[in-house]
């Protein structure tokens, strides 16, 4: 699509919280149980660990606790929408959203659930942004949380080391176009003729086409933050922090070399979450904000796909969050 930009006040990042479990599930802890190896996983996907949320954890406990984080830092005078970016809501109906808000004593607040497979969270981005821009809202709470680790069959091996459960959030307010934190440009697409390449009728259920959703994941992010970059007005080359989805690091890999953006610019954390489906890149900014890789100034690229197909990217300058205390236990809370 052609990248839109909101036409009133800006939305700007305002803080950033995440969550994840606290039950960790290791490669080796997986050979126990399926017919794999950490070095077939380690060189397929980049994983090494991920997070699994227990039975009594749901998608609404991890986004809860992860907006609670981003308000807690940045403590808004004011909080007029909550939006819930998962492809794996509690149940069916009703929406995980308002239950989110009450549990952080925001009952009356507009709040709904957002479906976007792993592109989720920058489609609620760009929403709440809209919401900002026709003046609907002042301040959105915008969350991303998943429990992707439940979608593939437990004895499937194929798909089963590939995810992780989480939840990360961020605080946008009203601002100005051009401040550091203000969302540029977004673009955002889809392709449901690639319906079928990642699908999953239940829990337990995933279907996946790897090979070719691999390639797909690195076109497609190419080409978006191709055009963010340059709706934005910055050279490729100017880019200091690629942030895509953390799908697997070979992925990333690929789309960093495609745009010629340098691999030490390009922010990872896939090695110990998996992926996170809509929790990943605010899990990453949250973690990469708090270990000082994510630095004021910085211009930054978020870019993500997922089953849709979707897929989506956002260019903004890292704002100076330095009120914003760092998130304990090297960027999460647990
Ligand atoms: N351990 C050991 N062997 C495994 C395995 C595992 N966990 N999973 C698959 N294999 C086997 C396959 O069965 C296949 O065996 P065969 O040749 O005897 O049939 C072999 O490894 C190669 O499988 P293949 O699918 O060709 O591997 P690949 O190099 O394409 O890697 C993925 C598989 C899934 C890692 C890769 O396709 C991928 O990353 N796809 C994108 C997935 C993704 O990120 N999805 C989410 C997007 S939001």
């Amino acid at each position: 699509m052609t990248p839109t930009t909101a036409r009133g006040p800006a939305a700007v990042v305002s803080a950033v919280g995440s969550a994840l479990p606290p039950d960790v599930v290791s490669n080796n802890d997986l050979t126990a149980r399926l017919d794999t190896t950490d070095e077939w996983i380690r060189s397929r996907t980049g994983i090494t660990r991920r997070h699994i949320a227990g039975a009594d954890q749901s998608t609404a406990d991890l986004a809860v606790r992860a907006a609670a984080q981003a308000l807690t830092n940045s403590e808004p005078e004011y909080v007029d929408a909550l939006v819930v970016a998962t492809t794996t809501p509690d149940r069916c109906c009703p929406a995980t959203a308002p239950a989110v808000a009450t549990r952080l004593r925001l009952t009356g607040i507009p709040a709904y659930d957002l479906a976007a497979g792993c592109t989720g969270f920058l489609y609620a981005l760009a929403t709440s942004a809209g919401l900002i821009a026709a003046g609907t809202a002042r301040t959105v709470l915008v969350v991303g949380a998943d429990r992707l680790a439940s979608l593939p069959h437990p004895e499937d091996r194929t798909t089963v080391p590939l995810f992780g459960d989480g939840a990360g959030a961020v605080v946008l307010r009203q601002g100005c176009e051009g401040e550091p934190g203000a969302l540029g440009p977004m673009v955002l697409g889809s392709d449901g003729t690639g319906a079928d390449l990642i699908r999953a009728a239940r829990p337990g259920a995933l279907h996946m086409d790897g090979a070719d959703v691999f390639r797909h994941a690195v076109d497609r992010m190419s080409a978006a933050s191709r055009q963010a970059a340059t709706a934005a007005g910055w050279d490729l080359a100017d880019v200091d922090r690629l942030v895509p989805h953390q799908a697997n690091s070979r992925i990333t890999s690929f789309v960093a070399r495609q745009l010629g953006v340098p691999e030490g610019r390009q922010l990872s954390n896939v090695a110990e979450v998996g992926n996170t489906g809509a929790a990943s890149i605010p899990l990453l900014l949250a973690r990469a904000f708090a270990d000082g890789r994510l630095k004021p100034g910085h211009r930054t690229l978020l870019t993500a796909f997922g089953a849709g197909l979707t897929w989506g990217a956002v260019a903004l300058t890292w704002p100076d969050l330095s009120r914003t205390r760092l998130p304990e236990g090297a960027g999460h809370d647990r």
